[in-house]
């Protein structure tokens, strides 16, 4: 057996950690479709665990160099999820004060996830949701402008752009010419936005399908349903070449799948991502002969242990 001798990665911060997540090539879930390769980018190997360190580094390092983001300013957003681990760690990181204001009511463990960074939490009435989480924040921003740092991930268009120039880069360094399709989920569009634009510039026509969760109460955490939703300024909803509704079944059952048949233990919006793919793999199987689809591994599938039924809506 030859070995091969790897040299280890040496970084000066944690931050350096950020990106370069493999590419997996999924055989056995898109067995259906022998002459398409389907890969999944593993965003869960982020030091945050999700993809959403791209976007809350960007949106950090964008504000500290235009002076947005200052040594006395505090970091303040309102997400108990995968955004506000991933401020915490960057705050704890770059030296930042990081306050994320949350429903009362969610889990300890995200109270501790990212208390364990260093971060401050406020409470806000659990009756009143996230809606009453956003709502206090910018409250808060409001009489006190000054002092904070609000990045609002919805409208920031640093989400996005952490996309263009990490995600999508690396998936055309990686797969070149090959990549014929990509397709990721709605959250804030970030991922979406971003890693489709640079796509669409790429010389080869590569077809971006959007995925959303297939109704407006659903079980598909960090997707949203426009259609009810405020849709994030940041959308803009003529980019994808194609949008996929995913029933919450569909997106669990492929969670499930993909733990069993492939070693790949990811939460729902995943699932829901890797349905679709397969989905589209079969297709162009059937209709063009080949082709080789890329999606997004956006967490793994043990944040969402022992979810609280109410938790199911909680958007991340
Ligand atoms: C688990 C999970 N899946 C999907 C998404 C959607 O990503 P984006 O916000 O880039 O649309 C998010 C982001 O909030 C997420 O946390």
């Amino acid at each position: 057996m030859t070995r091969r001798l790897h040299r280890s990665r040496k970084l000066a911060s944690i931050i350096d950690a950020v990106g370069n997540t493999p590419l997996l090539r999924l055989a056995r879930v898109a067995r259906s479709a022998p002459s398409v390769e389907v890969y999944v980018k593993l965003e869960f190997s982020n030091p945050g665990g999700s993809v959403k360190d791209r976007p809350a580094l960007r949106m950090m390092q964008d504000a500290i160099a235009d002076g947005r983001l200052t040594p006395d300013r505090i970091l303040i957003d309102s997400t108990s999820g995968n955004t506000g681990v991933a401020y915490s760690l960057m705050g704890a990181a770059l030296g930042y004060r990081v306050q994320l204001v949350m429903p009362k009511n969610v889990t300890k463990a995200r109270k501790d996830i990212t208390q364990a960074y260093g971060t401050e939490l406020i409470f806000s009435d659990p009756m009143e949701g996230s809606d009453g989480a956003i709502r206090l924040v910018r409250r808060i921003v409001a009489e006190n402008p000054d002092k904070y740092f609000y990045p609002d991930q919805y409208s920031n268009p640093s989400n996005p752009l952490a996309h263009y120039h990490g995600t999508a880069v690396e998936i055309l360094d990686a797969l070149g010419d090959r990549i014929t399709h990509f397709v990721t989920g709605l959250g804030t569009s970030g991922t979406m936005m971003g890693t489709t634009r640079r796509l669409h510039e790429h010389t080869r026509r590569v077809h971006c399908v959007a995925v959303e969760p297939s109704e407006a109460l659903h079980g598909l955490e960090g997707l949203k349903h426009m259609g009810s939703s405020i849709v994030p300024p940041i959308y803009d909803a003529g980019l994808a070449d194609e949008l996929m509704p995913v029933t919450t079944e569909d997106g669990w059952d492929m969670s499930d799948r993909v733990a069993a048949e492939e070693g790949l233990h990811v939460g729902h919006s995943t699932g829901s991502n890797i349905f679709a793919a397969v989905k589209i793999a079969e297709r162009i199987h059937r209709e063009q002969g080949g082709g080789c689809v890329v999606t997004i591994a956006c967490d793994r599938g043990d944040r969402y242990f022992a979810p609280q039924k109410w938790e199911k809506r909680y958007v991340w």
